[in-house]
């Protein structure tokens, strides 16, 4: 009887232990060596770290890291990291909302709260949403150097402006272009809620799985998706997600690193890929896409930083030869502005608006802004910023 009861005991424990460990990883290692989810969706902590570390991966991951990391030294070099921000993110948040088919023009972004915003095009307000949620993330990191659960659902929010939060009715499932579902993501709240959780983890606790940050992050990237936690807006906040997690780890100062660029131009692969590590474990071939994706678009952002920095630097000289009225400040407004207006001058420099017409109008005649006329009113656009923002990438 005793020994029965002390069998017990023992047992209880072992299945205390047992039920911890299996909350804890949520999922179970079987004697086959297969894993068994606790959940429809596996943990990233489950994967096997080793099978990033093959010759190809390593190859890439030192040839994109050293991008990543020239790219940080050369974004440093502006000096108003504003002008920098401004800039790039727009690009970003054109080229992100294009993967989900809402697509704006430059001219219509650069215009921005030259529109009232009634009067906007509703992918153009959709397109600056980003932007907004962008900088929402981005100051909560800075803040706070972690990314919660909450602090996405808040960017996802800022995004779609509604705050429905993580999914509670089931349904949500993710199709092809011809319609058919190729995959449905957890669908039980409670679970969802565990899955960020768990991500939440996998995003903030360094030592816990360690592989290289870049490798993280595309771990991280493709989890995100799988969960689906949103009814929309997934895609998006997931990209806004890559950036963040760079900046965390302090691979990057500020938020210039932008994948979406990339990963418009190669698409069909984006899809392709997040599928077929689902369907084949191709971790490997989804990794090697988002390092290529850090590298090309590193080496595009520096070109882009150099040139505004050029066409900055050479405004300066012109307009300072040419202008008595020259200002730093003036400078800062042109390049924070690619389409800046009387009012915008006025509060930047604190002067009238008769001398902000003034000089606007002087900066139209010697050639380094078009004037247009929007309603009434008129704006002035920096052509030889919005040339270098709009050229095509390769
Ligand atoms: N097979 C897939 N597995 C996981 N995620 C996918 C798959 N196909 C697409 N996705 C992700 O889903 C995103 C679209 O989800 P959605 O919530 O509509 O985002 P958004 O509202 O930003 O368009 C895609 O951008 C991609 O990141
Ligand atoms: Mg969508």
């Amino acid at each position: 009887m005793l020994m029965t009861c002390n069998v017990y005991r023992k047992m209880r424990f072992s299945i205390h232990v047992f039920c911890k460990m299996y909350k804890k990883l949520g999922f179970l290692y079987m004697s086959s060596g297969k894993v068994l989810s606790m959940s429809s969706l596996p943990s990233l902590f489950a994967l096997d770290v080793d099978q990033f570390d093959t010759p190809k991966i390593l190859k890439k991951l030192t040839v994109a890291g050293r991008a990543l990391a020239e790219l940080k030294g050369v974004a440093a070099s502006i000096p108003n990291q504003g002008i920098l921000i401004n800039a790039l993110v727009l690009q970003e948040a054109k080229d992100s909302s294009e993967i989900e088919n809402i697509v704006t023009t430059h001219d219509e972004l650069f215009k921005d709260e030259l529109v009232l915003e009634d009067a906007m095009h509703p992918a153009t307000k959709e397109v600056l949403r980003y932007r907004q949620a962008l900088r929402l993330g981005y100051s909560r990191v800075r803040e706070t150097g972690l990314i919660t659960a909450n602090a996405i659902a808040d960017i996802q929010a800022e995004l779609e402006r509604n705050s429905a939060g993580f999914r509670k009715l089931p349904g949500t499932t993710l199709k092809n272009q011809d319609g058919l579902t190729v995959y449905t993501p957890p669908q039980d709240p409670i679970e969802i809620v565990q899955l960020m959780g768990d991500l939440e983890r996998f995003i903030n606790e360094e030592d816990s799985f360690a592989a290289d940050p870049l490798i993280k992050m595309a771990l991280i990237h493709h989890q995100f998706e799988s969960i689906h936690p949103f009814y929309d807006g997934n895609g998006r906040t997931g990209r806004i997600l890559n950036v963040l997690y760079l900046v965390q780890q302090g691979l990057m100062d500020t938020p210039v690193l932008y994948l979406s660029s990339y990963i418009v131009r190669n698409k069909a692969n984006y899809y392709r890929l997040l599928q077929q590590v689902r369907e084949e474990g191709a971790w490997g071939d989804w990794v090697l896409y988002m390092l290529e994706a850090v590298e090309q678009t590193a080496g595009h952002t520096m070109s882009t930083i150099h040139e505004i920095k050029r066409t900055l630097f050479d405004y300066k000289h012109r307009i300072r030869a040419e202008f008595k009225f020259y200002s730093q400040d003036l400078i800062n407004n042109l390049f924070m502005h690619p389409y800046t207006k009387i009012d915008y001058l006025q509060r930047d420099l604190q002067v009238s608006r008769l001398t902000a017409t003034k000089y606007l109008d002087a900066l139209a005649e010697g050639g380094f802004l078009v004037k247009q006329k929007v309603g009434r009113s008129s704006y002035y656009v920096n052509t030889a910023l919005t040339s270098v923002l709009t050229q095509s990438l390769p």
